[in-house]
């Protein structure tokens, strides 16, 4: 397995341009071509346009890719959309498709290419809200600290800002403001979009994590689950859903709100993950972390995955 996964890229690479001739002559299409018209839309289409377009030995298409890339991070929405009509102007020049020939393609490479930008661009928003560490000078974060209090808490008010109160929502100390570390203002952000959007669920999680013997730690267990969701847009695997995503909601691109529904499906699920393992107490916590996020990657791995963050709460 191990050495079949280092050796079959290798010849790949190797034969890549012997398989791409072959077809073309065969079919008359570009490979770009032959995906868009050929693989299903969604994840299965866009990571194989992604990976076309990033292996091109095409200068102008190369020079596309890193202009995009450097230019993805910073572009407002307007501007992204600018992004497909280019790349399929650029594409069509290189490989000589005809508009009027292939009156579909463009739309069709378009459609990817705004995804998989949009994929990139999301990938920088999360970054930039997980380095803004948690300021108690802050008053914005103050009060977005305050507001997850009540809307997990609506029924009992906060005796003051530093409290031991802080624990009953699973924060470690009487001050939250040191256990938001790594993930900064992306873990509170996390939290508190589960708590809005998702009121009921997320108290409902909440109710849980009290239980006296399967009980967790809500706000830490959470902002673990923050981690896991970064690092699963950071390495790549989340594009699945992302890329089917956009597809199934018919956006354009992937947005921060989808990735807080990311998280709330995350955090959701593994609650009921860890419910069922049926844990002999918070030491088991890592060993279920661990399963928990092998089973998501696991199902990244099918390119029709899609996580849908239907969180309908049972009766209690
Ligand atoms: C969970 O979060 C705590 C505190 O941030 C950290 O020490 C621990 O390593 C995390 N555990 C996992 C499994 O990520
Ligand atoms: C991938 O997921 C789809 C839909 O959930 C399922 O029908 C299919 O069997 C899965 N494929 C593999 C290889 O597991």
């Amino acid at each position: 397995m191990f050495i079949l996964d280092r050796i079959l890229p290798f010849i790949f690479s190797y034969i890549r341009p012997f398989i791409k001739w072959f077809l073309h002559a065969f079919t008359r299409l570009s490979e770009l071509q032959r995906i868009c018209y050929g693989a299903r839309a969604g994840a299965s289409r866009t990571s194989q346009v992604e990976r076309s377009l990033t292996l091109s030995k095409r200068t102008q298409i190369q020079r596309l890719v890193l202009d995009l890339d450097g230019a993805a991070p910073y572009v407002n929405n307007e501007e992204l959309l600018e992004f497909a009509p280019r790349a399929a102007r650029i594409v069509m020049q290189a490989k000589r498709i005809k508009h009027n020939v292939h009156p579909d393609f463009a739309r069709l490479l378009g459609t990817c290419v705004t995804s998989i930008w949009g994929y990139r661009r999301l990938m920088h928003q999360v970054e930039q809200l997980r380095a803004e560490k948690y300021d108690s000078d802050n008053l914005d974060h103050e009060e977005k600290l305050l507001r997850l209090w009540q809307l997990l808490m609506p029924e009992t008010p906060l005796t003051g800002r530093v409290t031991k109160q802080w624990q009953d929502i699973g924060f470690q100390g009487d001050d939250p403001k040191t256990d938001f570390r790594g993930m900064g203002m992306l873990g509170l952000e996390n939290l508190l979009y589960f708590a809005t959007a998702y009121n009921d669920a997320a108290k409902h999680v909440l109710l849980h994590s009290m239980h006296p013997t399967l009980g967790y730690t809500y706000a830490i267990v959470g902002i673990n689950l923050t981690s896991m969701a970064f690092n699963l847009v950071k390495t790549g695997s989340a594009k699945t859903h992302f890329y089917n995503l956009v597809v199934q909601h018919r956006q354009d691109f992937s947005t921060v709100e989808d990735f807080h529904k990311l998280y709330c499906y995350l955090f959701f699920e593994f609650d009921r993950f860890w419910m069922e393992s049926d844990p002999r107490n918070i030491m088991d916590f890592r060993e279920i972390y661990q399963a928990f996020e092998i089973t998501k990657l696991e199902a990244l791995h099918n390119d029709s995955t899609i996580f849908k963050t239907n969180l309908a709460v049972e009766s209690v």
